[in-house]
């Protein structure tokens, strides 16, 4: 179960050994759950040596938890793995933004992952097309035949399809496998299915299978999560026609990232600053994510551009939404190994893969709209420069009570701050 009430006003002022406790309090943390966040270095050598090769030690990155989310009525606090400040700031404060329209809503496709077989030499590919739907539930029996706990839970191959495409070694003929991969994110399972399938695909085509593999463009398990939020929340002071203005500012920051991939990259970017870090905060495979969200831009829109889609409605209310593959799961991988990504997963309370994804996708929605915002008003490095001011003086050599003082010095600082300025302010505040 997800938490009664996101909304926890002053958090951030707690120590950290404080909003530990209050997390583990509201998310019914058990003791060895909220010991595996206090531990900084939160994976042991042995579960460390069984997830990659040559293993010669682990890093660790914060966690820090967003507050506010409401999706589809219920109340989250969502758990972000990384290096950057400000992100999980301004995510918390966009989810704030988007109450009095009851915050997110999803609707989300079924878990359905999609692994290509690649065979070549085919002579005649409409007739290898004919063949294989000939086989079809044959082929899709071998498929379910692999003992999976995902087929006993009503998952398994649903579909195969076939397409003919044009590549730079001539005509290819490739098979698709449309798996339900139920709470799993599936990878393994599918490719297993794919290599399980390939030799009986030689056979019916006569042709030879080469690669045997999920696509990561995951274009059957979308996301999409849409909010509304009005002039008043989006001002800072409350008013209409401040709100407004800001909005106006949102839509031409949006419609640069619509028009230009040099943009659009970026602009992206922020997107999967959300994306990707409740992604590796909940153990899953971020890189396929990644690969996922930037492809099915140029996909759906024939060039890249926005993940996201912002317009102002009728009211003058700013709507945002994202769709985008998300192949993520609950069950299996690192999401079970590690035990923060389990942790992370109890904070979140999700009882899907799909649920994840709603969170992962308003996640996404949440921090792009942060970063419009801000760059639509006073620039990012003001909300940045907050929190990365200690870091900065910490860079430059402040020791102690020096690291507070000259953060502060920083943050009051009018002009532009580099690492010389800082050096040169710890400087001046030393003597
Ligand atoms: C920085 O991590 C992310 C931004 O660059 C995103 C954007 O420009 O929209 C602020």
């Amino acid at each position: 179960m997800p938490v009664s009430n996101s909304r926890l006003k002053g958090f951030y002022k707690l120590t950290v050994e404080e909003r530990r406790q209050l997390i583990a309090e509201i998310c019914n943390l058990g003791p060895e759950q909220t010991a595996a966040l206090a531990k900084s270095g939160d994976l042991n050598d042995d579960a460390a040596d069984r997830m990659i090769e040559n293993v010669i030690g682990t890093m660790s990155l914060p966690v820090g938890v967003a507050t506010n989310f409401i999706i589809d009525q219920k109340h989250y606090v969502i758990p972000f793995c990384l290096e950057e400040s400000s992100v999980v700031a301004a995510a918390s404060n966009m989810a704030k933004r988007c109450h009095v329209h009851g915050g997110f809503t999803s609707t989300n496709d079924g878990p359905m992952m999609i692994a290509q077989i690649q065979i070549l030499g085919i002579e005649n590919h409409e007739e290898a097309k004919q063949d294989i739907l000939n086989n079809k539930s044959t082929l899709m029996d071998l498929a379910n035949s692999l003992p999976s706990t995902m087929i006993r839970l009503g998952g398994g191959c649903k579909d195969l399809t076939t397409r003919s495409i044009e590549t730079l070694s001539g005509q290819m003929f490739i098979v698709h496998i449309h798996v339900d991969c139920r709470d799993a994110m599936g990878a393994n399972a599918v490719n297993t299915m794919a290599e399980l399938l390939a030799p009986e695909l030689e056979k019916i085509t006569s042709g030879r299978a080469l690669l045997r593999i999920l696509s990561n463009l995951a274009t059957e398990r979308l996301a999409r999560v849409k909010a509304k939020f009005t002039p008043e929340e989006i001002s800072n002071t409350g008013g209409t026609e401040d709100g407004s203005k800001i909005i106006d500012g949102i839509i031409e920051a949006y419609h640069f990232a619509v028009a230009d991939p040099y943009r659009a990259a970026t602009h992206n970017k922020g997107v999967m600053n959300g994306i990707s870090a409740v992604a590796v905060a909940c153990g899953q495979d971020w890189r396929a994510i990644e690969a996922g969200c930037h492809a099915y831009v140029a996909f759906s829109q024939g060039k890249y551009g926005s993940m996201t889609h912002w317009e102002v409605d009728a009211d003058g209310n700013l709507v945002g939404s994202i769709e985008t593959p998300m192949a993520v799961g609950i069950v299996g991988g690192a999401s079970k190994v590690h035990p923060v990504a389990r942790t992370n997963l109890e904070i979140l309370g999700v009882d899907s893969a799909q649920e994840l994804a709603s969170v992962m996708a308003a996640a996404g929605l949440a921090q792009n709209l942060g970063a419009l915002r801000a760059l639509a008003t006073s620039g990012i490095q003001k909300g940045h420069m907050r929190l990365h001011a200690r870091n900065m003086a910490v860079s430059a050599g402040a020791e102690g009570k020096e690291i507070e003082d000259v953060a502060k010095l920083l943050i009051e600082y009018e002009g532009p701050i580099t690492q010389t300025k800082v050096s040169e302010i710890l400087v001046a505040y030393r003597s």
